[in-house]
């Protein structure tokens, strides 16, 4: 992947072996890990409690053609803790997203997505397009899109409610597809009230909304929709649920399944472009059902909040200390610095702020020092297995770095 490739130097860090909040380098070091397989392994790498269990399905039968009790127990826990009723499994928070957009094409006979100025949802083809100089284009780095995403997609900035209601109005949007705080170009939160107007708005036009929380469950255990109250129709979650086995799920509301159900014959199979063979199997339940039950647990939140809080808290002090126009950000217990001096309202002000030169400097320092950021931008990361003391490894390293920063300008 190309993150691999994008660490200063000629080759990254290989890695011998990873628990909990450390991994180990193939020469012997220890480093923390505050990237954690940008959140695959928000749980902790292999955390107690959940390898016994997949070891024990893995010995039971890891997939069929059919469903586990486990499936059961997943469905009512996903139910209880984001508020929708059904759920479908597949393999990649990629496939929930695509599978999600096609139910919602599929009911609302609408042919366009709407999605947020730099937002990403995974390898999803409408996804990839930007504002350049308020104009929709193709993403810069697109390779070979299928089709034109301007001709699939309309893309408004984050917090703009005048806009995204000019979007609407068009009145072929099937989804908004929206992170509930954009979580990959730097942490955008949304401005109090935003989403309870934006869900209105998709109301008055027919327009789903579909959330994807794969990094926002960050911000507790029934992620931004329930610390938040939001209400989706559909709903998106992968890479952590499975603590870093292939899974991720979908879920909707009753209207939306019956409006589903009843636009599919039961003997049309493999017609619908949804799903996968491996999709829904034995492991990837076993897998979801260990991370909900026993690691992120509320209790495991509540450790690693104020983690994040430290963090933050380390790394204002040194950008206080040290006069540079940055600021750090956080959501639940993940946290970020971004090289400008307020928060971004949108993800258009969030990229402008972006320094790959700077940015690789201050990984690399960090990764000198023992430290491990998320390689495509300053994000840290906090799992159950994280302590106060790797924390702070962060927090002397960061000092130190712009301290050299300003003592060289
Ligand atoms: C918000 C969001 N949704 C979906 C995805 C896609 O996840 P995956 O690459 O596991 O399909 C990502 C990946 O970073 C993401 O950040």
């Amino acid at each position: 992947m190309n993150w691999m490739k994008k660490w200063a130097g000629k080759f990254p860090v290989f890695v011998a072996e990873a628990h909990g909040a450390h991994f180990t380098d193939v020469d012997g070091r220890d480093y923390v890990d505050l990237c954690l397989g940008d959140t695959g392994a928000m749980t902790g790498h292999s955390p107690a409690g959940f390898t016994d269990a997949i070891a024990h399905q893995a010995k039971r039968g890891i997939t069929l053609m059919l469903p586990t009790e486990d499936a059961i127990w997943v469905g009512e826990e996903l139910a209880r803790r984001f508020g929708l009723p059904l759920w479908q499994f597949t393999l990649t928070a990629t496939d929930a997203n695509r599978f999600a957009i096609r139910i919602a094409r599929e009911i609302t006979q609408r042919s366009k997505v709407l999605v947020f100025n730099y937002c990403y949802h995974g390898t999803v083809d409408e996804a990839y397009i930007t504002l350049q100089d308020g104009v929709a284009a193709s993403r810069h780095g697109n390779i070979g899109p299928p089709v034109d995403p301007t001709l699939t997609t309309r893309v408004v900035e984050f917090n703009d409610l005048a806009a995204l209601e000019s979007a609407l109005l068009h009145g072929d949007v099937a989804c908004i597809l929206a992170e509930p705080a954009l979580t990959n170009v730097g942490i955008v939160h949304p401005d109090p009230g935003y989403w309870a107007a934006a869900a209105n708005l998709a109301k008055k036009y027919g327009t789903l909304l579909l959330i994807d929380e794969t990094h926002t469950i960050c911000a507790g255990p029934g992620g931004y929709t329930r610390a938040h109250g939001l209400k989706p129709d559909l709903f998106v979650i992968g890479k952590a649920i499975g603590s870093g086995v292939p899974a991720a799920t979908f879920g909707m509301t009753a209207e939306v399944a019956d409006r589903i159900t009843a636009r599919i014959r039961l003997e049309d199979c493999d017609t619908g472009g949804i799903g996968g063979t491996l999709a829904g199997n034995a492991l990837s339940l076993a897998a979801i059902r260990a991370t909900l039950e026993n690691v992120l647990t509320p209790e495991a939140f509540a450790h690693m909040i104020p983690l994040a809080e430290r963090w933050a808290n380390g790394v204002a002090n040194a950008i206080a200390a040290s006069g540079l126009l940055w600021h750090v950000t956080r959501l639940g217990c993940r946290a970020e610095y971004l090289f400008r001096p307020r928060p971004p309202r949108n993800g258009g002000e969030a990229a402008a702020a972006m320094d790959f030169e700077l940015e690789r400097f201050m990984h690399l320092y960090a990764l000198n020092r023992g430290v491990l950021l998320t390689p495509f931008h300053s994000m840290a990361l906090m799992s159950p297995a994280t302590s106060a003391a790797d924390v702070d490894r962060h927090s002397e390293a960061f000092t130190s770095a712009v301290r050299e920063l300003v003592a060289s300008a």
